[in-house]
């Protein structure tokens, strides 16, 4: 009988391309969302994409113990991700306690039912976040994290401790909870299909949904943040990886959980391409792989952004036999292509 993985936040951005790599990969999954920061387009498009009508879908917040409860009485879970949480930076800056609240109560939740339903495998959506300004690039899963520098950040910090503090406490126990943290660096980009992809809401954070916003008319010019780093242009440097590579991941984490591989019961893996890009080189990728010009100016920098930091992948290449496929050119169509059939 087909595995069967409870995806949190599972029509959001990153979820939606999870939930299709799990199906295709021959995984039974089961949708929670609140629908707090999206709405059914991606779950929609979802369904078309696998053609599958009959994935079951919980609009529960994660918050809300007794919902998560139901849903695991409901349904026997092998292993759950984690998405379920709110990742604006700026906004976790001014609104903490809303932060703290929604993102470590549902986290908590989750952990909390999983173990009480007889222990359970959960991967959580950590970032590269916890790095910080690193002094060494690129950084391994080794890298010491720095003190967050956002409420944002300090929920994933905290997260991936609780996590591992679980995984401890019920190791060998009749409530053994497996877990796995991977560091996102920068998603990008869409599925192929053009059916599902990033959808922010109101006036877009990260650069790339501003950059597809720009080039459609949506937004008037889009602003480089800084072009006065210690970098070859000036501009900071990121590892953006492709939504469906992303995907792709959490597809070999879960199969390494259940398939008894683990090599500790809590793992950590970096989840980027290995190569440093530029937010200018970013902007004329953009340009060039689709034919136009973008409106940009250069700003003043962003406060809170490091000046760079990309992913020493390894670790997940050799023990997820992962890599990351797709070329940033692809990715940056694709992530048009979607913007241009909203
Ligand atoms: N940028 C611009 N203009 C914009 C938006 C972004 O120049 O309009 C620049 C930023 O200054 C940065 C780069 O583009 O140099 C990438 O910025 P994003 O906001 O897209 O991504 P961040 O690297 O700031 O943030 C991402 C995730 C966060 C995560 C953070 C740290 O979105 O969730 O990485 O790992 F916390």
């Amino acid at each position: 009988m087909a595995k069967k993985v409870l995806v949190s936040g599972g029509a959001g951005y990153i979820g939606s391309h999870v939930t299709v790599e799990l199906i295709s990969a021959g995984y039974d999954v089961v949708v929670a969302d609140n629908l707090s920061n999206c709405d059914m387009t991606c779950f929609d498009g979802v369904k078309k994409i696998t053609g599958r009508d009959d994935i079951p879908f919980y609009q529960i917040d994660c918050c809300d113990y007794d919902a998560v409860d139901t849903l695991f009485t409901e349904h026997k879970i092998d292993a759950v991700i984690h998405f379920a949480a709110f990742k604006a930076v700026g906004e976790s800056v001014a609104k903490p306690i809303k932060y703290y609240r929604n993102n470590l109560v549902s986290f908590l939740n989750i952990l909390e039912v999983s173990k009480n339903h007889g222990g359970c495998n959960v991967l959580f959506s950590s970032s590269a976040t916890v790095y910080g300004e690193a002094e060494v690039l690129p950084v391994t899963e080794q890298t010491p994290r720095l003190p967050a520098t956002s409420p944002y950040g300090n929920t994933k910090q905290m997260c991936e401790d609780i996590l591992r503090d679980v995984v401890k406490a019920t190791a060998s126990s009749s409530e053994e909870i497996r877990g796995i943290a991977l560091r996102y660096f920068n998603p990008i980009g869409a599925h192929p299909s053009a059916l599902i992809g990033e959808l922010p809401r109101g006036v877009p954070n990260n650069l790339v949904p501003f950059i597809t916003q720009t080039a459609i008319g949506k937004r008037e010019c889009l602003s480089i943040f800084g072009n006065d780093y210690p970098t070859e242009d000036g501009t900071c440097l990121r590892d953006y990886i492709d939504v469906v590579d992303l995907a792709k991941a959490h597809v070999a984490a879960v199969t390494r959980m259940l398939g008894g591989k683990m090599k500790e019961n809590y793992e950590i893996f970096n989840i980027g391409t290995g190569r440093p890009v530029s937010v200018y080189e970013l902007v004329t990728a953009f340009e060039k792989v689709n034919g136009l010009k973008l409106n940009y100016k250069f700003v003043d920098r962003r406060p809170g952004d490091v000046t760079a930091i990309w992913a020493d992948t390894t670790l997940a290449n050799e023990e997820l036999g992962w890599k990351a496929e797709r070329s940033v050119e692809e990715t940056l169509a694709s992530a048009w292509a979607w913007e241009r059939n909203l």
